[in-house]
């Protein structure tokens, strides 16, 4: 007996059915998403949700310029613009003072005039005073008796330290009290300027809008006890704020290994925040900082490229991405990521995106008779893109605008948009857009003209 089966049936009994080898990315709300970039193999645009994720958190992990700063900075520019979340960066080198001018945030600093008072950094809080107590004792690392007598001194303050406390006040009582090595302490600590600073904020300031606060000028020791600090102050400061079930509020701490160690607690405060609609952000270089306590809290992991075998084999013992993902680990690069959330409703899915698609955050200046002009080199290359310039032509540009510290003359510019073959009319309107004043314009083509004359 001859058994007819259909193409189709036939078809269907010869195809080997493989796995997909790239899991979709599943959203619940699209419009609140935020873009990151392609996945390797469908080329599918990728979307972070923070709210679609069991919890908000993320770690970026990788090597020293693998990527996760630029990461991050995009991140929480497209957070605060897409979903007006606020975002506060404890921010140890700096490098988040120009993204907080992006978007006009503001940035904080501290041992000047026009800064900060640490103060400000403490919850106000009826026994906020032992909280300046402590703060005092660890800048100037007291010993048991000496904490006790700055407790015993401070308590005049209880209730309205804020406003109320002087250092000097308290140093002078100190001078009459016992003086001696802790009168010393506490002046080199008054020196520091720390308690000078006349920008007067409440601890809520911090999650209003886009707010840095740059340690970068402060020494190691005293980075630590602040971002302490700010930490504690956060996580009481939460409740006060209310329960969410949505991210409000985004605290980013990058190079954050240098705070997990003296901070026992992060699995707490991950747990705290989410509470409260509260999403931590840490980048760090040390992949030992992937411990089973972050996997645990934090649904967003991204691994970056990693230092070398030692770290992927930490990646492969906290058993988060197979091994055909870590094979392909070997192959990230600068800007491109492993990404592993685990969504409300599924498993754990991991995602290579080959080259994430941030922001540039970087300014360079066209230096003009009258003041130099600050652009922005993304819109800048953006737009010779659009206009018709070719991509080499325009690396050439940014090679230049980087080599000479980020500054260029009008007239330099002007002169490589002639070369590039754009008539005078459209350089005119292409400078006007960035704001350089025609008057600026005019005076650089006469410079020009004076060089052309001196080379004829
Ligand atoms: N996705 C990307 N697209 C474009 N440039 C990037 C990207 N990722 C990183 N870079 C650039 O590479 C350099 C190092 O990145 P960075 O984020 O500072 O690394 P890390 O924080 O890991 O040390 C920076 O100059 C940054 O602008
Ligand atoms: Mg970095």
């Amino acid at each position: 007996m001859i058994l007819k089966m259909s193409n189709s049936e036939y078809l269907s009994k010869h195809l080997r059915i493989f796995p997909m080898s790239e899991p979709n990315p599943d959203y619940q709300y699209l419009a609140h998403s935020i873009y990151i970039g392609k996945t390797a193999i469908y080329k599918t645009p990728f979307f972070l949700d923070l709210n679609s994720a069991v919890n908000p958190h993320l770690v970026a992990v990788g090597m020293s310029g693998s990527g996760k700063t630029f990461f991050l900075k995009s991140l929480m520019i497209k957070e605060n613009i897409i979903n007006g979340s606020n975002v506060l960066i404890i921010d140890w080198s700096g490098e988040y003072t120009k993204a907080a001018k992006f978007v006009s945030g503001r940035v904080y600093r501290f041992g000047e005039k026009s800064g900060l008072d640490i103060i400000h950094l403490l919850c106000k809080k009826p026994e906020g005073i032992n909280g300046l107590a402590n703060l005092i004792g660890k800048l100037i690392n007291a010993d048991a008796s000496e904490f006790k007598l700055i407790r015993f001194l401070l308590e005049p303050y209880k209730n309205k330290f804020n406003d109320n406390f002087s250092i000097r006040e308290l140093i002078n009582k100190i001078k009459k009290s016992e003086g001696g090595q802790l009168y010393y302490k506490l002046s080199m600590l008054d020196e520091s300027g720390l308690f000078d600073g006349e920008t007067r904020v409440s601890l809520y300031d911090f999650f209003k809008g886009f707010n840095d606060i740059d340690l970068s000028a402060l020494n190691e020791s005293v980075k630590l006890v602040l971002a302490d600090t700010i930490f504690k102050s956060v996580m009481e400061l939460m409740p006060a704020l209310g329960m969410s079930n949505n991210v409000k509020n985004i605290l980013v701490v990058d190079e954050a290994w240098k705070l997990i160690n003296p901070m026992q607690n992060i699995g707490k405060l991950f747990r705290e925040s989410r509470k409260y609609g509260f999403a931590i952000f840490i980048a760090t270089q040390l992949i030992g900082d992937i411990n089973n306590d972050i996997i645990s809290n934090s649904a967003h992991i991204a691994i970056f490229k990693l230092r070398n075998q030692a770290d992927y084999d930490i990646i492969r013992g906290v058993r988060l991405f197979s091994e055909y993902d870590i094979s392909r680990m070997n192959g990230l690069h600068v800007g491109s990521c492993f990404m592993s959330v685990l969504t409300k409703n599924s498993r754990s899915k991991s995602f290579l995106i080959s080259h994430i698609d941030g922001l540039q955050v970087e300014f360079f200046e066209i230096k003009g008779e009258s003041m130099n002009y600050p652009i922005n080199l993304q819109k800048f290359s953006e737009y010779l893109e659009g206009i018709g310039i070719a991509r080499i032509e325009i690396n050439k540009i940014m090679e230049h605008i980087t080599e000479s510290d980020k500054t260029m003359e009008l007239e330099k510019i002007i002169s490589m948009l002639l070369d590039f073959g754009l008539s005078r009319a459209d350089i005119l309107v292409s400078l006007r857009l960035f704001k350089i004043p025609d008057i600026e314009i005019v005076k650089a083509y006469n410079k020009l003209k004076k060089v052309h004359f001196n080379v004829l």
